[in-house]
């Protein structure tokens, strides 16, 4: 596998930190997913959605099989685009110990995750109102690196995923789930229809029928981001040819949440 095989948009995409980071980008008509009330439909999403939990299971079996001395590691973990928190709080429940670092700019997502920690008198979690790029990233700078579902918003990816890399330490990991494949509110209504049909989540789908109009909206502007080529979309061996050119060595790769997005295990190749 060689770089030279990734699309343009990752190699070349230009740095737009600032339009991204609220989800708003100016330069294209798209407007992105509106983060600042996007929190409550993220958990709605979420509640209706046994594959987002398992992203959650994945990464605390393999943060566990990895540091087995987790309930008194004394690590530093981040979080990158933790959002309401669902991410933080799990690994923050299991390594005790350690500073889990929740890395989110936006402060509505902030305070949702605020009352999650608190609800759990977690005092281990430090909230960093930031964006990646306005964050400092140094070397040998943490243990596990988390990020679920925010690397697309992230361009451009290559030089993203240097930084993330650098900050590694050795016997560290990063561990990166990531939509790649076009939002279509549809296929996600019909998913939950069928669950429910199912006995899956019936009562949180009934619950949930108030907050369509405004969960298909957010879905369809993600979707046109997407399209727009402002959001790095991706198949999952582009996903992992990347994660590769960043010098990562990539194990556990795969499609996951419904097929829309790819999950891997990346450590820092041995130089
Ligand atoms: C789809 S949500 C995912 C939240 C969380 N990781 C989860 O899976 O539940 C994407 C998050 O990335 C955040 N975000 C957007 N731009 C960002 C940036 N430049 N740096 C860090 N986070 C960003 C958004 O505010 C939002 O909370």
């Amino acid at each position: 596998m060689n770089k030279t095989t990734l699309s343009d948009d990752v190699i070349n995409a230009p740095e737009h930190p600032s339009t991204l980071s609220n989800g708003t980008d100016t330069t294209a008509t798209a407007k992105g997913i509106e983060w600042d009330t996007y929190g409550p439909l993220l958990d709605i999403q979420a509640g209706l959605t046994p594959d987002y939990w398992e992203n959650v299971d994945v990464l605390i079996e393999q943060a566990k099989r990895a540091f087995p001395n987790y309930e008194t590691a004394e690590l530093s973990i981040c979080d990158i685009g933790a959002g309401t928190g669902n991410f933080t709080r799990a690994m923050a429940n299991v390594f005790k110990k350690s500073t889990i670092v929740h890395l989110e700019p936006n402060k509505n997502m902030n305070a949702i995750a605020q009352t999650k920690f608190s609800d759990d008198g977690l005092t281990n979690v430090e909230i960093v109102g930031k964006d990646f790029f306005s964050y400092t990233w140094t070397e040998n700078q943490w243990d596990i690196v988390i990020c679920v579902n925010a690397l697309y918003m992230l361009s451009p990816q290559v030089e993203t995923l240097a930084k993330i890399h650098r900050s590694i330490r050795p016997g560290g990991f990063f561990y990166v789930v990531d939509f790649g494949r076009e939002q279509d509110a549809s296929q996600w209504f019909w998913y939950f229809l069928k669950n429910a049909l199912k006995g899956i989540n019936t009562k949180k789908y009934i619950q949930s029928i108030p907050k369509w109009p405004q969960m298909a909206a957010q879905a369809r502007e993600g979707g046109k981001t997407q399209v727009d080529g402002a959001w790095w979309t991706h198949e999952t061996e582009e996903f992992g040819l990347a994660l590769e050119a960043a010098g990562f060595a990539v194990s556990n790769l795969e499609a996951c949440y419904c097929g829309f997005a790819d999950r891997a295990i990346c450590r820092p190749a041995a130089p």
